[in-house]
């Protein structure tokens, strides 16, 4: 067992389990958190983090990248506009996996928004932190340049300094989940994971695709981040629509008749 091995092991004794992330940033972010904090070795720190909840939630943010913005990847977002179109449904159960503080699903429901289709989102993360400041609803109003000016019309500004998003077709609650230690929580028209899968060491990537895999009802749609690469995509039963969109097979009808035409903007 190597030096970081055992710091894992060290971790995961005190309930952080961290062996499904590449390694080089984890530890450049655990060094900087021991400065940042004044701990003078590992020894006191993990002693700290057995008994103080709110020392560890602040590492377990400090350790993850928490990166978005409203419709990051704007041509990704126009293609999984018009595939949605193009299906002519009227409702979509959605999941935003790793929705960090809310800009993905909240770009997602505003779609849907536009699009006139009531939805249901469910947005997990497994920071408390990032949870907690997506549930408020409220935008620095810095956010809304991010936004294409179509779509402004969805927001409303609230106070000096915020924004919050309109949404009147559906609602999105959020909660804690984990990608790789948990089973999904449920089946959806739309499953998005984006920037996420990045992070991970190949086995915990294999095991968040088949989980994403699974959460995709037959007709539906998996949308990954813009550099993230699906090749299992076949095996689990999916063709690509668009960039990083994935379609997934249902069984009732021919594959080309099934695939849905993207345009762009
Ligand atoms: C870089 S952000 C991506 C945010 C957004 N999906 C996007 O593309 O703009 C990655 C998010 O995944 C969350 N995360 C990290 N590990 C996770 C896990 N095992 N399960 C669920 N979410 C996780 C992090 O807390 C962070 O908020």
């Amino acid at each position: 067992m190597d030096e970081w091995d055992r710091v894992l092991e060290a971790l995961r004794r005190a309930g952080l389990d961290l062996s499904a992330y590449k390694e080089p940033q984890l530890e450049r972010r655990l060094e900087s958190f021991l400065q940042r904090e004044s701990f003078p070795s590992l020894a006191p720190f993990l002693e700290a983090l057995d008994t103080n909840r709110d020392l560890f939630r602040r590492f377990y943010s400090y350790l993850t990248i928490h990166v978005t913005e409203f419709f990051r990847d704007v041509p990704y977002w126009a293609a999984f506009r018009s595939a949605l179109e193009a299906q002519g449904r009227r409702h979509v159960s959605l999941w935003s996996a790793g929705c960090s503080w809310g800009a993905e699903p909240v770009t997602a429901a505003v779609i849907l928004e536009d699009l006139g289709l009531s939805y249901d989102i469910l947005a997990t993360d497994t920071d408390e932190l990032m949870l907690d400041a997506a549930r408020t609803g409220r935008f620095s109003r810095a956010e809304l340049e991010k936004v294409p000016p179509p779509y402004r019309r969805h927001f409303r500004v609230v106070g000096a300094e915020a924004v919050e998003a309109v949404l009147e077709r559906g609602r999105i609650a959020f909660r804690r989940h984990d990608l790789v230690a948990e089973p999904p929580p449920g089946q959806f028209d739309v499953v998005i994971c984006r920037n996420l899968i990045i992070y991970f060491r190949p086995p915990a990537r294999a095991v968040a695709l088949e989980r994403l895999a699974q959460a995709v009802k037959p007709g539906g749609f998996l949308f990954l981040g813009a550099t993230e690469t699906f090749l299992e995509a076949q095996h689990w039963g999916f063709q690509v629509a668009a960039p990083a969109l994935f379609y997934k097979k249902s069984a009732e009808t021919s594959e080309q008749s099934q695939t849905p035409r993207v345009e762009s903007w």
